[in-house]
């Protein structure tokens, strides 16, 4: 499974229709993606819009079902917006973030995983968002608004945290989740809301 089959799953269990990626480089995640309103931003390439992930919220009205946050991967960015998707995510809507498990510090640069992985701990903090990470493909965060079941206290700022801490705290952090589980959660929808 791969961050694309994870967010088909979730549109196609949850009858989502509407679906904004951040950051689409080749469209290789976008062009294969099937939702019945899509809309893609990069200020590069790909998407169908060209312009960076800041200009579109300043501008967007819309409600989306799923957002995909895959653009610039320094933490800074990345929680400017995730906080911007998740008010234009619907209620019953899915946040998906790419690469929050760089697999060694290296990673930890922004043109690989970056330090997505900090952003993703502090949502874990949140009582009002439930989230897991998809243990494949570079780690798949699935953010949800529902109430936390696991929150943690991380206890140091995005700026502060290194590479260790992830490794020490992988499992209460980022919550790994198997192929099985991420399915489960796509498809509990339909009937239980969970
Ligand atoms: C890792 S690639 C996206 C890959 C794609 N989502 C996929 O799954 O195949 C990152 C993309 O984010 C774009 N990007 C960088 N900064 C951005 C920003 N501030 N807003 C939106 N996109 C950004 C880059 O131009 C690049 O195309």
């Amino acid at each position: 499974m791969d961050r694309i089959e994870v967010i088909q799953a979730l549109i196609d269990g949850r009858g989502y229709r509407r679906y904004l990626e951040i950051g689409c480089a080749g469209d290789e995640c976008f062009s294969r993606v099937r939702a019945a309103y899509k809309v893609g931003v990069d200020p590069v390439v790909g998407g169908t819009l060209r312009m960076a992930s800041d200009e579109y919220f300043a501008m967007a009205v819309e409600t989306f079902d799923l957002v995909f946050i895959d653009g610039d991967h320094r933490h800074p960015q990345v929680f400017r917006d995730v906080c911007h998707a998740l008010r234009h995510l619907s209620p019953d809507g899915t946040l998906v973030m790419h690469d929050c498990l760089p697999p060694d510090a290296v990673h930890e640069s922004p043109s690989l995983c970056g330090t997505v992985w900090r952003v993703l701990a502090k949502i874990r903090e949140r009582p009002d968002l439930e989230a897991v990470t998809a243990d494949f493909d570079y780690g798949v965060g699935i953010v949800r608004k529902r109430p936390n079941t696991a929150p943690i206290r991380v206890g140091l700022s995005m700026d502060d945290l290194i590479y260790a801490d992830l490794v020490a705290n992988r499992e209460a952090w980022m919550r790994p989740v198997t192929p099985a589980r991420v399915l489960e959660i796509a498809e509990g929808a339909k009937g239980s809301g969970g």
